[in-house]
């Protein structure tokens, strides 16, 4: 039987390489996705928790591929991501993305507007009360949902999804018949899967303003990882890229 690890690159110098060309051998991003991103990177305290634009090309080509018209997004911050899959769903389709912390989603907000962005609309409070809302005025279900925020509601989030999308009247459940779950962080530099001082990542330096993720947030992670492949509703792939992102396609 073949190895079934994936070699990732020797050394940091290879990787970076490695991802810009893929990132110049990927459909660009419109100059707006950029520009909002140099922004942010030169502006914002906590621009890691932005996705990285090669992670934003996935996403857009991801969302064209599965006919993406209605996202989800948990976890707006100032809305890079948002922008990204704004514009993979064109300008008839809609954006809904949840927010916490009011300032980042006045920041969010801002940017969008400052972008001429009309396809998105940001719900600021908790996520799981703002689903359970949504929930119970949706026109149509959602095509694909990403969760990208607080680690440890990663499985209750999961939950919710799931068991908001079990009604046989479209119109009434949260994720389409197909629609798709994706999941960002769910690897975490591998710390999820081995969080020992043999992975050098343990005991790396933080960047400014980052949090020391703890035990609790892996433990989520992997208790996400493990119901979303467990569950026979869905259909997984685990992507040991960017940070791992956990995809499932619900199969009804
Ligand atoms: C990693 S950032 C999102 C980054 C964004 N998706 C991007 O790639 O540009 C996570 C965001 O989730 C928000 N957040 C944390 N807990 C939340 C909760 N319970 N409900 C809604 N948002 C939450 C944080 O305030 C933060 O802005």
């Amino acid at each position: 039987m073949r190895e079934i690890h994936t070699e990732l690159y020797p050394n940091e110098h290879v990787s970076k390489a490695v991802g810009e060309y893929a990132f110049n051998h990927s459909t660009a991003l419109s100059p707006k996705i950029s520009d909002v991103h140099g922004w942010a990177l030169e502006t914002q305290e906590k621009s890691f928790y932005m996705i990285s634009p090669l992670q934003a090309q996935f996403h857009i080509w991801l969302a064209k591929a599965v006919g993406a018209k209605r996202i989800l997004e948990i976890g707006t911050y100032i809305g890079f991501s948002t922008l990204a899959w704004s514009q993979a769903v064109g300008p008839f389709g809609h954006v809904t993305t949840l927010e916490f912390n009011p300032e980042y989603a006045s920041i969010a907000k801002e940017t969008l507007q400052r972008e001429r962005i009309t396809n998105t609309e940001i719900l600021v409070g908790d996520a799981g009360e703002s689903i359970l809302g949504l929930s119970s005025t949706l026109q149509e279900p959602f095509d694909l949902i990403f969760i990208d925020a607080d680690k440890p509601s990663y499985p209750k989030y999961l939950s919710l999804i799931e068991s908001l999308s079990n009604s046989t009247t479209s119109n009434t459940r949260l994720l389409k018949e197909g629609g798709i779950v994706l999941a960002d962080n769910v690897l975490h530099r591998g710390l999820v899967v081995d969080s020992s001082p043999s992975n050098p990542w343990s005991s790396a330096p933080l960047q400014k303003g980052e949090r020391k993720w703890t035990m609790e947030d892996f433990q989520a992670l992997d208790d996400f990882n493990k119901a979303l492949a467990s569950h026979d509703r869905f259909e997984t792939f685990l992507l040991p890229m960017f940070d791992g992102v956990g995809m499932g396609r619900l199969r009804d």
